[in-house]
Formats: C-alpha cells, structure tokens, sequence
C-alpha cells in the first residue's frame, strides 16, 4: 500500500483527481468506481474544474458506484444516486446510459439486483479504478465489520456506528435513515485494478491505524486493502494521527 499524508483535504484531491483525470485521457472508456461521502467530494470538484478547463472529458467513461441505502428511490435526496448526479455527473459530460448503480431495492429484490450488478461488473470487463472512503468503523463501501469478508454485492443489515455517523443527512430532511443498503462486497473491490482511498479528519484515525498497522480481519474490513497490489491511500494530519513513525 502507498500511503501519502497531505497537509489538507484540498491537497488531498488534487492528486486523487488528477490519477482518475490521468486514467480517462489514458484510455476514454475507462471503467470508474465511485464513492459516496463526504471524503470524496474535494475530489470530485477537482474533476469538475478539469473538465470546465476542457482538459477531461467524461463521456465515454462507465462508472459503478460501491453502494446504495435498500428501499429508497434513486430520486430521494439522499440516494447515492442522487448525491452522485449532484456531486459529479450532472456538473460533466458523463452520459447516463453509461452510469451504474445498485438500485434502492425492496428485500426481496435484493438478491436478484445484487447477482445483475456483479454481472454488470463482469461485463464492463472489471473496474479500471475503484475510489474508496472508509468509515470509522473500518467499513468500506457498506461492507460492516462482522466474521467474514464477503465476495459478491449483498443486501447488509447497516451497524448502529454506521447509522450514527450518516443519520444526520436524513434528520437534516427530516426523515429515517434507512437501516439496510445494498453494497459491492469486499471481493468486488479486491478484483479493481487499482484502488484509491481517502481519509481525512480525527474521526478516521483510529480505522486508519488498523487498515495500516492491522492485521488482516473483517473486523476492520478495509484491512483486505493491504493484499492488493496498487492501493494509494491518501491521508490529512488527523486521520494519520495514529500512525507509528513512518
Ligand atoms: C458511507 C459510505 C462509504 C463511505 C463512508 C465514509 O457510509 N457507504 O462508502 O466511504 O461511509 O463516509 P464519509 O466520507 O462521509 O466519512
């Protein structure tokens, strides 16, 4: 794993921006993962202004985003969806036939919409470059700690660390957060080429000490990271503030 300590966010997203500006003008029909979260969103604007400057565009790429909440519509404000279309592709040139997602599905629904999203993957011919947040319980897409790392995309039962940390966005609109999503599992992330992982502020520190100086366990599910073999995590002051010399 190549870790990288900025001093800030913003410096953060210039290089986390420029690897994904890089991989496009590289090969246009780039397969993308995306992420959702506030840690991604400095990145995301930088790809914006890239593409105001004209030096990116977006049209060709396809993109697969890790997860979405179970039974909500992909209209809702607080869809995946609907924070990507807001964050990224309403602001470029993406082409929508081209955006994947785990639809918001009922239950029941799950099963069959997670198999067509693993077959999609497989289709595109795999994810050229996956982007990663981690949440402070070591969980990355919506893969929770538990007793083992699952492969494939799955319908998981979200922890309450989990729903502490996101509730807000939905009391802010004043409705529940959903206690189900629909998420790629930990193998699905594992089979991207390339993986890029962003963690800033306090609150990630000690999720950071265990994805680094961890061992590997899906009690901290992002620690599988440490067995691919292109991962760039790039950290602020804070969540590095755990860390051992390096
Ligand atoms: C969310 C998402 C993850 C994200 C993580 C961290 O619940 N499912 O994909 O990486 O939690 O979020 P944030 O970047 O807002 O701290």
């Amino acid at each position: 794993m190549k870790v990288i300590i900025l001093e800030n966010a913003y410096e953060i997203s210039k290089q986390a921006a420029e690897i994904f500006i890089k991989q496009i003008n590289k090969k246009p029909g780039s397969v993308l993962g995306f992420a959702t979260g506030a840690s991604p969103v400095e990145t995301y604007k930088r790809i914006i202004e890239s593409y105001e400057k004209g030096e990116v565009s977006l049209k060709h790429i396809t993109t697969f985003n890790l997860d979405e909440y179970a039974d909500l519509d992909r209209e809702n404000v607080n869809s995946y969806y609907y924070f990507m279309k807001d964050n990224l592709f309403g602001k470029t040139d993406v082409d929508f036939n081209k955006v994947n997602f785990l639809a918001g599905v009922k239950h029941e629904d799950a099963e069959a919409e997670c198999k067509r999203y693993y077959e999609k993957i497989k289709e595109e011919g795999g994810i050229d470059i996956q982007l990663l947040g981690i949440g402070t319980n070591g969980h990355i897409g919506f893969n929770e700690p538990g007793e083992e790392f699952m492969d494939t995309p799955f319908l998981v039962k979200l922890t309450q660390s989990t729903i502490d940390s996101n509730k807000k966005y939905f009391e802010a609109v004043g409705t529940e957060m959903p206690g189900y999503a629909l998420t790629m599992g930990v193998g699905d992330i594992m089979r991207s080429k390339k993986i890029v992982l962003i963690a800033t502020g306090a609150s990630k520190a000690k999720a950071i000490k265990e994805l680094i100086e961890g061992e590997v366990t899906p009690h901290c599910p992002a620690s599988i990271l440490k067995l691919h073999s292109d991962v760039t995590v790039f950290l602020d002051k804070e969540s590095a503030s755990l860390l051992g010399d390096r």
